[in-house]
């Protein structure tokens, strides 16, 4: 069976890539934008029509945040009408698609962890358009799950930790907020997840949400003290909180996803995110 992985040299997408020699059951065709923009109706019929690919991983996403706050049209663009796109191409064909969300579609006031049936309202533009692209997916494609992860993270691209880590390697203080809290995700361990469901989603699944995120709870602050102790860097890191911090975009304060789902229906065993920020660690350095 044909996998497609769109925006497959994204965070996500490079890590199913390196993964996908354990799946040798699957012929994996990976694409970013250069092969297969999302938000060309076009090029996406073309594509299915030549590839008939039997499962799609949605990989592909507009994430600059703070960006998007000022360019409305780009986000919608990618994380809406391309998600859309891509839902009415694996309807046409029958292709299973699986998505990826994220918590920013919570306002982030709550105190407790976010079931996949707690109700969203996304207090940022990336928030609103992966929403809509949520909605998207599940209006149009006849079989899908919706995967919402937080706080992602790798050896590849632009990241929370790959910034602490440079910023404390050039022996730079740093200043991390300690008032927004939530689980990071390695995007390996997300992979795996992914490729471990794939055979278990019922023919009946559609827009099934899921939340998946590393076990355990921290703010970015005890994220970023864990990262430059387990990398070994002597470091000073002061602890402010996100008023003292602007960003362009809100960022929730609490954004904690529950992932019992996950586990009970399609028995995925979650990493602590400690152990497996020392993993990935191990690849940075
Ligand atoms: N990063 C996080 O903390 C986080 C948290 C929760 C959920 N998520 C979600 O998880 C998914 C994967 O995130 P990630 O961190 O792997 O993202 P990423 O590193 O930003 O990768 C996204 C990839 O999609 C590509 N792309 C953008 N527009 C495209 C288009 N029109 N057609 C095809 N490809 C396109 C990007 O190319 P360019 O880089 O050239 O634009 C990039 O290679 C996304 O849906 C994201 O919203 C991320």
């Amino acid at each position: 069976m044909n996998v497609l992985v769109t925006g497959s040299k994204g965070q996500l997408g490079l890590e199913l890539s390196e993964l996908s020699k354990d799946y040798k059951e699957y012929s994996f065709l990976f694409t970013d934008k250069e092969e297969l923009d999302i938000t060309s109706a076009k090029q996406v019929k073309g594509y299915f029509d030549k590839h008939k690919p039997g499962i799609l991983i949605n990989c592909a996403g507009y994430t600059a945040v703070d960006k998007a706050e000022d360019d409305i049209g780009g986000a919608m663009l990618v994380n809406a009408r391309g998600a859309g796109i891509l839902a009415g191409a694996c309807s046409v064909s029958s292709c299973l698609m699986v998505h990826i969300s994220t918590d920013y579609v919570f306002d982030g006031n709550g105190c407790k962890p976010y079931g996949e049936s707690h109700s969203a309202s996304p207090r940022s533009v990336y928030g609103k358009s992966k929403l809509e692209g949520e909605l998207e997916v599940i209006f149009n494609a006849k079989r899908s799950v919706i995967i919402r992860t937080s706080w992602l993270y790798s050896p590849y691209g632009q990241n929370f930790l790959k910034t602490i880590i440079n910023k404390a390697s050039r022996g730079e203080d740093l200043r991390v907020v300690f008032d927004q809290v939530g689980s990071p995700t390695y995007a390996s361990d997300l992979a795996r997840a992914i490729m471990d469901i794939l055979p278990l989603i019922p023919e009946t699944a559609r827009g099934e949400i899921c939340n998946y995120s590393n076990e355990g709870v921290c703010s970015w602050y005890d994220f970023a003290r864990a990262a430059v102790e387990l990398a070994g860097i002597d470091c000073k890191i002061e602890a402010v909180l996100s008023n003292e911090f602007k960003t362009r975009a809100k960022r929730p304060h609490y954004s904690v996803l529950d992932k019992s789902r996950i586990k009970k229906n399609f028995g995925i065993k979650v990493p602590y995110w400690r152990d497996s920020l020392a993993l990935c660690l191990k690849r940075l350095t």
